[in-house]
């Protein structure tokens, strides 16, 4: 009788350990990078800051670093077939604004006249965008984590390097949370030029 409690206890404590082991394992590639299941068009929704982000083809990521911040927008009248995707890059205390209508097929769409397919990736960061694009039928692949935050916490970070690891991409850029974003290009900024051009 003694002999069987001590054995279901030496049980227990093994079942524990491998329960705990198992749990703190790190997850697979193929868990960790994934599309994202049907985007939700009132998540996508709205201004998402460039947090982090990792390109394969290298001389492209020391422009990355120079960048002083980006965003993107999509603005959704609730139509998957017919959104307006917006980005604004700040550089060198100048703004660049591009637009351009997009069509969600599934997990991504097509943008740039067809040379990059974008698609939204799984992350478990809950106020992120994860965007994986494929440039050029795959010649280059640029990795982009966009939040409604300027700075995540850092085991958010983790998952994403992890990521990045997984696609054999280099270390990601990290962008600095302090530096200014452009204005939006709203109705309202319009205004705002043509008083001041009044003004002056
Ligand atoms: C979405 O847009 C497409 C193409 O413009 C149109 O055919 C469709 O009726 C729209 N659907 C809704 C729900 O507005
Ligand atoms: C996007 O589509 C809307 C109407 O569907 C149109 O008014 C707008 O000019 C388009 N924008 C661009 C950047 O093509
Ligand atoms: C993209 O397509 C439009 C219309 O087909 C064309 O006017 C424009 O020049 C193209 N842009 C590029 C970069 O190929
Ligand atoms: C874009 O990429 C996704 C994910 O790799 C793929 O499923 C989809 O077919 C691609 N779309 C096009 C038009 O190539």
């Amino acid at each position: 009788m003694w002999h069987f409690i001590v054995m279901l206890a030496a049980c227990a404590v093994f079942l524990l350990c491998w329960v705990s082991v198992s749990r703190s394992a790190p997850l697979a590639c193929e868990d960790l990078v994934r599309p994202s299941n049907q985007p939700d068009l009132h998540h996508v929704e709205g201004r998402w800051v460039f947090v982090a982000g990792s390109l394969s083809y290298l001389p492209f990521i020391e422009r990355l670093r120079q960048r002083d911040s980006s965003a993107v927008r999509f603005s959704t009248n609730g139509n998957k077939t017919d959104i307006l995707f917006s980005r604004s890059m700040r550089s060198e205390n100048k703004c660049y604004y591009t637009s351009t209508n997009i069509s969600l097929e599934g997990s991504s769409f097509i943008y740039d006249n067809g040379s990059v397919n974008i698609t939204f990736m799984h992350t478990s960061c809950h106020d992120c965008i994860l965007l994986s694009c494929d440039v050029d039928s795959g010649t280059r692949q640029h990795f982009y984590l966009f939040s409604k935050r300027r700075q995540l916490e850092e085991k958010e970070m983790e998952e994403f390097r992890a990521q990045v690891e997984c696609l054999n991409m280099p270390p990601p850029v990290v962008m600095d949370p302090t530096k200014q974003l452009c204005p939006e290009e709203t109705a309202d900024d319009q205004t705002e030029e043509k008083i001041g051009e009044q003004n002056s």
